[in-house]
């Protein structure tokens, strides 16, 4: 089917879907109400570290004052600017969920936990002089105003994506934690992480039941989503070049891609195991054997590539 006719089913059975998963978000709304934890952001930045800048008589910034490296820098940024584009997110989410009921609830709680995620790890930034101040404000602007637009995605594909997305941003934040070597950084961004997890579990329950709904509609959703996988981050300048520092750091690459973020969710939905597929959820599942194929291939050759790059280079060029 031809992508026109694939959208117009889709866009037909939206509506449908909304109603159907009603009770799925409610019940996954009170589950998530009851394990998120009322962190306080406040308690995760080390504000003694804090100085004033040079427009209150301080130090301007200069690089020498931060102790993280180059890749962990890139990393707190582009997570940062990510988390900044929040706007654009709520815009999206609401266009497709809606503000009423369950979806409704869902989307303003999930807004005001993400709201924390920027201005803590800004704060954090902030008065560890971590990145250069100047410089994140331009970026956050030209961000912002470059805003997010999916092109408003089918309900499903809506579902498919965050599953991936939240995941994606989990193992982000964690693992820029880890390699960061400041243990004050690993504990705001693995409470953080936590954050993440939950809205994953959320999301990822969602599409579990579109399965049982309308399972070859949300196969394709799901294959359409990891083929066409882009970070919402790709809006920020300089995104290529900072993505490529913090992939050769092992931050975030596309082995942890494959093997951290889409297999699990992958696996988790049974959806080589789904029966009664119709002819197109058939040729969705294909699809999707030869996407993971394809993806799996080019996180080895990575890999393979980085490795030998290294050993190339010179101890001091290394990390
Ligand atoms: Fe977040
Ligand atoms: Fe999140």
């Amino acid at each position: 089917m031809h992508a026109e006719g694939r959208y117009l089913m889709t866009a037909f059975g939206t509506r449908a879907v909304l109603s159907e998963l009603e009770a799925t978000v409610e019940e996954n709304l009170h589950r998530h109400l009851a394990a998120a934890e009322d962190w306080m952001p406040h308690e995760y930045v080390p504000w003694s570290q804090g100085q004033n800048f040079a427009g209150l008589g301080g130090e301007p910034w200069s690089a020498e004052q931060s102790r993280l490296s180059p890749a962990t820098r890139a990393a707190l940024e582009l997570n940062l600017l990510t988390e900044d584009n929040l706007p654009s997110y709520h815009r999206e989410l609401e266009h497709t969920f809606g503000h009423k009921g369950a979806w409704g609830t869902w989307v303003n709680r999930w807004t005001a936990e993400e709201a924390r995620h920027a201005s803590c790890i800004r704060d954090y930034l902030m008065v560890t002089r971590g990145v250069d101040p100047g410089a994140l404000e331009h970026a956050r602007m030209a961000t912002m105003q470059a805003g997010f637009d999916s092109g408003y995605k089918p309900l499903l594909n809506v579902c498919a994506f965050v599953s991936f997305q939240e995941l994606a941003t989990r193992i982000s934040h964690r693992n820029t934690g880890l390699y960061s070597d400041d243990p004050v950084a690993g504990r705001l961004l693995a409470r953080i992480a936590m954050d993440e997890n939950l809205h994953m579990v959320f999301y990822r329950n969602l599409v579990k039941a579109a399965l049982e709904i309308a399972p070859s509609q949300t196969l394709r959703a799901i294959t359409d989503e990891v083929v066409g996988f882009v970070m919402p981050g790709s809006v920020i300048p300089g995104f290529g070049r900072k993505a490529v520092q913090i992939a050769n750091a092992g931050i975030y690459d596309l082995r942890i891609h494959h093997d951290d973020v889409i297999m699990p969710l992958v696996r988790h939905w049974q959806v080589f195991e789904i029966m009664g597929l119709d002819a197109e959820g058939e040729r969705a599942r294909q699809d999707l054997e030869a996407a993971l194929e394809t993806l799996n291939a080019r996180a080895t050759r990575f890999v393979e590539h980085r490795a030998q790059a290294k050993t190339e280079r010179s101890p001091t060029q290394n990390g």
